[in-house]
């Protein structure tokens, strides 16, 4: 984005975030979701790259892997600890937050937007 101006909207304050609880602001028209992982911000457009639908909607939750041997036989499952998708709630793809990639076909993006903390203050650049 070099060259482009870049607007920040003061969306919500920082103490209205609940760990993986989304909330729901309205940036220039947009909707997002705003949510925190992990004291980390994220800012998703509600809008799912598969059908436009509501994915912030959709649960926040660890992703979770298989345990596999060595003759790759299922030994379990277990809830991956650093790696947290959400579920979007038409069809059930999942979409890692920090990517914003779908864990079940790549082709599929979420669209993120940057979340800035400043001042106790939580603003999403455009
Ligand atoms: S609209 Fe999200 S999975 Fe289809």
């Amino acid at each position: 984005m070099e060259g482009q101006f870049r607007m920040e909207h003061l969306v919500c304050e920082r103490s209205r975030l609940v760990e993986r609880k989304p909330v729901f602001v309205n940036v220039e028209g947009m909707d997002v979701g705003v949510v925190l992982i992990k004291d980390q911000v994220h800012a998703v457009e509600n809008s799912c790259p598969h059908a436009e639908g509501p994915v912030c909607l959709g649960d926040v939750s660890n992703r979770v892997r298989m345990k596999l041997d060595e003759n790759k036989l299922n030994r379990g499952e277990y809830a991956s600890p650093d790696e947290v998708n959400i579920v979007c709630p038409w069809h059930g793809l999942e979409f890692d937050i920090a990517s914003g990639v779908c864990t079940a076909d790549s082709r599929f993006k979420l669209h993120k937007l940057a979340a800035i903390e400043r001042d106790g203050k939580i603003y999403i650049s455009l």
